[in-house]
């Protein structure tokens, strides 16, 4: 079947490798198969901060991070919320499909609450799921490739594309979630890798940044290293990580190291990862950033004509 895909991914700081076994890989796989749209959601940096911070730097960044781990600018269309109007236009028909009980419940927006700095909570917090729903419906995407923190609002859209359809006519396909291998690879912490809890692992890290982010990883005092998601979250953490990017099952590297305790493990990691992540920061390193930010400039203006189309069609149907 023919996809149209579309995932992104908000410019607040470099992407990681939990975005990569969760989102990343599939995508590079999925652009020489189908249609497929890649957002930098700029309007949803400012969901859980006051400003949108170093928005330019971000958004260079992420281009960069993006073309480096293969996506190709002649098949993938890489655009901004800023840039489409038209797409930000669908949130206002689409939030009188939700209602207040069904934004306060989403597990995603309740943990991201708990983990913000902000000391009041905005509208924005509990709506930008709709605004997603936005960014899937414009294209009129069926496939979504994201991590599992993601599901919740795959889900909002799916609701918000089965209302549209039944009040105003059919305009909408409903959309399918697809998770990568790894849909919410742990942090060097033990918690949940993210950007803004500083135990992640940057696709653009040097080397160097990699092994000292690694030598600080939580493990524990049992030198037989064993595979143990429950009971031992740090050391099953590197032996994820590890095994993915060696493409090998982690109790076997467990076996492995046996006795040679959180340094051995620590170094068969960072070897692992840097070995992995060694030609893509290559391929980073070559970009030049003018050519990236020319990429955006063609993707928002497909973006934009492709938007323009399906507000227009928003529009008969609801008969404005
Ligand atoms: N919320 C996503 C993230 O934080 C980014 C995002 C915005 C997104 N709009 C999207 C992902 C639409 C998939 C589809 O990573």
């Amino acid at each position: 079947m023919n996809h149209v895909v579309l995932t992104g991914d908000r410019p607040t700081g470099p992407l990681h490798l939990g975005h990569y076994f969760g989102s990343l890989a599939n995508r590079v796989e999925l652009q020489h198969r189908h249609r497929m749209y890649v957002l930098v959601a700029d309007y949803q940096v400012i969901t859980d901060r006051d400003l949108p911070g170093e928005i330019q730097r971000n958004i260079t960044e992420l281009l960069l991070d993006y073309l480096a781990i293969g996506l190709d600018p002649a098949k993938v269309m890489i655009f901004q919320h800023s840039a489409v109007p038209e797409l930000n236009q669908l949130l206002l028909p689409f939030l009188s499909l939700v209602s207040m009980a069904e934004l306060q419940r989403n597990p995603t927006v309740k943990d991201e609450i708990l983990h913000s700095s902000q000391s009041a909570v905005s509208g924005l917090m509990f709506t930008y799921p709709v605004h997603q729903a936005a960014d899937i419906l414009f294209c009129k995407g069926t496939l979504v490739p994201v991590g599992r923190d993601q599901l919740p609002h795959v889900e909002v859209t799916r609701l918000v594309a089965r209302r549209f359809n039944e009040r105003y006519g059919t305009v909408f396909p409903v959309p399918e979630a697809m998770m990568g291998a790894q849909p919410s690879l742990k942090g060097l912490d033990g918690g949940k890798m993210s950007k803004s809890r500083g135990n992640s692992i940057p696709l653009k890290a040097t080397e160097d940044e990699t092994a000292a982010l690694i030598r600080r990883a939580v493990t524990d005092a049992d030198r037989r290293i064993t595979f143990d998601e429950e009971r031992r979250p740090g050391v099953s953490g590197l032996l994820t990580l590890a095994g993915l990017c060696l493409d090998r099952p982690p109790r076997e590297l467990a076996e492995e190291i046996g006795d040679g305790g959180a340094a051995r493990l620590k170094s068969v990691t960072t070897d692992a990862v840097n070995d992995f992540l060694r030609p893509i920061r290559k391929r980073r390193a070559d970009l030049d950033e003018g050519a990236v930010r020319a990429v955006l400039r063609e993707g928002n203006a497909t973006a934009r004509e492709r938007a323009a189309l399906t507000l227009e069609e928003v529009r008969q149907a609801m008969g404005f």
